[in-house]
């Protein structure tokens, strides 16, 4: 029956339509998605990870404070300002002395960051 293969025809052509027209909403869609929202910089994720692991005891401005019996020292002033990259690096991954280690939830290069906000953030330093 040619009447009915010739409405397929056009079913066809309506349904790739569809599909084009699909498409291109979703695709309209995606690229509103993948525009740049509010830019979560790296020492904003830097400033996350302290609030979230650090700052229950250093404080959430890094003033320490006297947490039962622990005093949990200061990260603005005193000794850890003259102490070395090295040395935070270390006590950030190894922890010791009531202060838990982050080797094993934080890599690298997160330390490394919360070094540098230490130092920028609390202590002024670049
Ligand atoms: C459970 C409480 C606790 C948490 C959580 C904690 N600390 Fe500590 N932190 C301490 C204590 C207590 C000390 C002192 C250790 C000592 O006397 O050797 C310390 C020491 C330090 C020091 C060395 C200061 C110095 O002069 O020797 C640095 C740097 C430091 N913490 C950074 C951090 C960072 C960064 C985080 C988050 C990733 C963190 N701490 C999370 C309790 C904590």
């Amino acid at each position: 029956m040619p009447g009915a293969s010739a409405s397929k025809r056009s079913l066809a052509k309506a349904k790739a339509a569809a599909c084009i027209a699909l498409a291109a909403f979703a695709l309209g869609c995606d690229t509103r998605a993948s525009k740049p929202g509010p830019a979560v910089s790296a020492e904003d994720r830097t400033r996350q990870t302290y609030e979230r692991s650090c700052a229950v005891c250093h404080g959430p401005r890094g003033e320490g404070k006297q947490l039962g019996t622990m005093t949990i020292p200061s990260l603005r002033e005193g000794p850890p300002v003259n102490k070395t990259d090295a040395y935070l690096f270390t006590q950030i991954a190894n922890g010791g002395n009531g202060m838990p280690p982050f080797k094993f939830t934080l890599d690298d290069r997160q330390m490394d960051d919360l070094v540098r906000f230490i130092r920028k953030e609390f202590q002024g330093k670049k």
